[in-house]
């Protein structure tokens, strides 16, 4: 499993111990949500912020892109520190231009769903991903509850992925808890998005581990 906490939920005033927690963690990945007030009804953070965290973080960037026309700025972000960039499908007309124009810059490219839009949307792009990104609550926030059909999205993907694209990369955000872990795991799902369980935890780093050895 890999693990990929979202930022969303932990402390902005001391970022840089949040990040060396991650950094002596068992995370995988560090996640970043981008939002730009349009795409979703909530503006997070940009680009001055992302670099700083790319010079702290010794974990590649999972970068999560809720903006409109993200073809805007692959490029940025790639400059940025941006390791995996992850676009909407609802956001984008041009996606298959788009993931090639992120892979071209070196990074692993993401397409995610938002919840109502079903997954064959991506049959005929899936060899070309590295990762879909299955959002289980609307984006926007973080501590929303899963939203229980996700849960079928993911063994619907799992069988496409085993068809088009047998490495693809799962990944699931919204709600993702240690009590859900092993259920989303069953289902198809290989790389866990949870901000508020792990940030809002006495324990964050302990609900890192219980997340990655989940199988
Ligand atoms: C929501 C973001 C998520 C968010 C998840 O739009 O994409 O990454 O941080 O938060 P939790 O894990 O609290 O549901
Ligand atoms: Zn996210």
């Amino acid at each position: 499993m890999i693990v990929s906490p979202s930022l969303l939920s932990a402390d902005f005033l001391t970022l840089s111990s949040e990040i060396e927690m991650l950094n002596n963690s068992k995370a995988d990945w560090i996640h970043l949500d981008i939002m730009d007030g349009m795409f979703v009804p909530n503006i997070t953070f940009g680009f001055p912020v992302i670099s700083q965290i790319k010079k702290a973080a010794k974990k590649p960037l999972d970068v999560h892109l809720m903006i409109e026309k993200p073809e805007r700025y692959v490029k940025a972000f790639r400059k940025a520190g941006a390791d995996i960039l992850t676009v909407h499908y609802e956001a984008v007309v041009h996606l298959h231009r788009c993931v090639q124009e992120i892979k071209n810059e070196g990074m692993k490219a993401g397409v995610s769903l938002n919840p109502h839009t079903p997954v064959h949307v991506l049959e005929h792009i899936l060899p070309d991903l590295n990762v879909v990104l299955l959002m289980s609550v609307n984006p926007g926030f973080g501590g929303q509850s899963f939203i229980p059909e996700s849960m079928n999205k993911i063994r619907i993907l799992r069988q496409l992925a085993n068809e088009k694209n047998p490495g693809l990369i799962i990944e699931v955000d919204g709600g993702v808890s240690p009590d859900n872990v092993k259920k989303l795991a069953d289902a198809g799902m290989n790389a866990a998005v949870a901000g508020s369980a792990v940030f809002k935890a006495d324990d964050p780093s302990g609900v890192i581990s219980e997340l990655k050895h989940v199988n």
